[in-house]
């Protein structure tokens, strides 16, 4: 079997002003100094980047992310940001397709798929979010739409792209609810997502792949989702934004 190293990223949303970033970063990178468990993203939205950048010069173990990105190099897109500001601001992944970025602005697979290409040319790893809504998970349809949404993306993408991209497994019922999935459901889920990609690209590139969970991870449930087999890694949202939450969620990962 591969090893995957794991990835946990905190994605902060739209919380904290830039004083409150700072302040939070120095606190984590005082508790996680010598911390070698597993590659930490910090996602602060964009008006922090470059403070908390800063911070992480001297913290090669905790990596910068952003929350989004526009496709395009430059241009007539106002209030957007490129791949290679983030780049420039010190960022070496993105989440791309976040439930939240589909839902309040209408994100299609293609547009998706863009940002994906523009991301991975500015040298920037996708951190690409799936997962289906409560109906599809209690009328049993959640595998045809992971499947529908890993091909409405992914399919036919350059291999260099695929092996660029940290898939995140967030099932939308589970995102800022207090209702986790189950572990076994995420590992259901997360070997489905591997097979899928199998399918369209290979096995060596699905073996290969990290695939995040996320949805309602705390310090409580962090260890067992970690313990399952596909589950590489996590993307925490309300815990990353305290350090003791978050520092004892990167305790969790064996
Ligand atoms: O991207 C992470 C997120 O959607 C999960 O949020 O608050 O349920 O951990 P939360």
């Amino acid at each position: 079997m591969t090893a995957r190293t794991k990835i946990v990223a905190g994605n902060w949303k739209m919380n904290k002003t830039v004083a409150e970033a700072v302040s939070l970063v120095e606190e984590l990178t005082k508790e996680l100094a010598g911390f070698s468990g597993c590659e930490v993203i910090l996602c602060p939205p964009f008006t922090a980047l470059t403070s908390v950048a800063k911070l992480l010069h001297s913290s090669p173990r905790i990596q910068l992310g952003a929350q989004n990105l526009h496709p395009a190099l430059q241009g007539a897109f106002t209030g957007e940001i490129s791949a290679a500001m983030l780049r420039e601001a010190g960022c070496r992944f993105v989440i791309v397709g976040h439930s939240e970025r589909r839902r309040y602005f209408g994100e299609t697979d293609a547009f998706l798929r863009e940002k994906l290409l523009a991301a991975v040319a500015a040298g920037l790893r996708p951190i690409f979010c799936v997962g289906e809504e409560l109906p599809d998970r209690e009328s049993g349809r959640w595998p045809a739409h992971l499947r529908s949404q890993i091909q409405g993306v992914l399919h036919g993408l350059p291999v260099d792209v695929l092996s660029a991209i940290v898939l995140a497994y967030e099932p939308i019922w589970a995102i800022g609810t207090g209702r986790n999935a189950r572990p076994e459901q995420a590992q259901e889920a997360h070997a489905l997502l591997r097979k899928e990609i199998e399918r369209l690209h290979g096995t060596a590139v699905a073996a290969r792949m990290c695939i995040q969970y996320g949805g309602s991870v705390t310090p409580q449930n962090a260890r067992e989702l970690l313990s399952q087999p596909d589950v590489d890694g996590l993307l925490v949202g309300g815990a990353s934004l305290n350090a003791r939450s978050f520092t004892s969620i990167l305790l969790s990962v064996q």
